[in-house]
């Protein structure tokens, strides 16, 4: 068993998004293990994004991200982080496989309705990030 990180971001709550999108992830065999709603401060939102520090989308981002309510969830399921890469598809809805997440209900590049973990360690620290 392996955990991740998904956020639902602000673009899928506005649009009550949040049963929809728990629902595939139960389907496709995922547990919710964590799971709350947080409105982030521009802080948080750029501490959680430090990574990209220094993109030219990193502004817009962050703008996106705290204009709104996230929720974020901690899900359990065999080798979650890579089965859950698969579910969400791409990071532009426009290329993202046919029936994922992001295909389904991203509106684009940005507003693109979740975010999940890419590796174990970020994984690690993005649920501290949330939940410890
Ligand atoms: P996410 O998977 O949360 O990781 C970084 C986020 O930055 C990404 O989803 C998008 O919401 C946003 N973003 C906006 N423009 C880009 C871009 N050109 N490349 C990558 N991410 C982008």
């Amino acid at each position: 068993m392996e955990r991740t990180l998904l956020i639902i971001k602000p673009d899928a709550t506005e649009r009550n998004l949040i049963g929809h999108i728990v629902y595939r992830l139960e389907r496709a065999g995922f547990r919710v293990v964590n799971m709350r709603m947080e409105q982030l401060t521009e802080v948080r939102a750029r501490e959680f994004y430090a990574v990209h520090e220094g993109k030219p989308f990193l502004d817009s981002l962050v703008s996106f991200m705290v204009s709104g309510p996230v929720v974020p969830m901690e899900l359990e399921r065999e080798n979650a982080i890579s089965s859950l890469r698969e579910l969400i598809g791409a990071t532009n809805p426009k290329d993202a496989a046919c029936g994922t997440i992001r295909q389904e209900i991203a509106r684009d590049i940005e507003k693109n309705s979740v975010h999940a973990s890419d590796s174990p360690e970020n994984a690690k620290k993005e649920i501290a990030f949330f939940f410890e």
